[in-house]
């Protein structure tokens, strides 16, 4: 019983190392003007085609999408941390892709970021 429960311990360990997806971790990446210029870049690279150019839910492939994007500049007030989180691992709908592996927890974190910056 006590191997199994160290066994058990020792995996969650492993597990919570691979990558970002897992995680629920404050985004603790500094917001100042560079590096959310670099968000804004890596957002209208990734995110603009569904979520619109102006992050309000008006992409170009929005119309072809049997669930709306999401209004990005209108996201409730979720913990911090929160929003890196549903990017990384996406939505339970396979229309929002899980960015864990596509773009770095760096980079998720610099495009939290900037979307806080534009809340409305
Ligand atoms: C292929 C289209 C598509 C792309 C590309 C896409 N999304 Fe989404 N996203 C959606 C859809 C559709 C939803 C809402 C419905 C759902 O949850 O499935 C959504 C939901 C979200 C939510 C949750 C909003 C809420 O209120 O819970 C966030 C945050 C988000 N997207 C951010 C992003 C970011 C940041 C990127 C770029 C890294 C991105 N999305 C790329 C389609 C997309």
């Amino acid at each position: 019983m006590n191997c199994l429960y160290k066994l058990v311990f020792l995996s969650v360990i492993l597990i919570s190392g691979c990558g970002y997806a897992p995680m629920f971790e404050e985004n603790t990446l500094p917001a100042n003007k560079k590096l959310l210029a670099d968000g804004f870049d890596l957002y209208q690279e990734h995110c603009s085609s569904c979520h619109g150019v102006a992050a309000d839910g008006e992409g170009i492939l929005a119309p072809s999408l049997p669930i709306k994007p999401s209004d990005l500049t209108d996201l409730p007030l979720f913990p911090a941390g929160f929003i890196e989180f549903k990017i990384a691992t996406g939505s339970n709908t396979q229309y929002m892709p899980a960015w864990d592996g596509t773009l770095t927890k760096e980079q998720i974190q610099k495009i939290g970021n900037y979307l806080r910056s534009i809340k409305q």
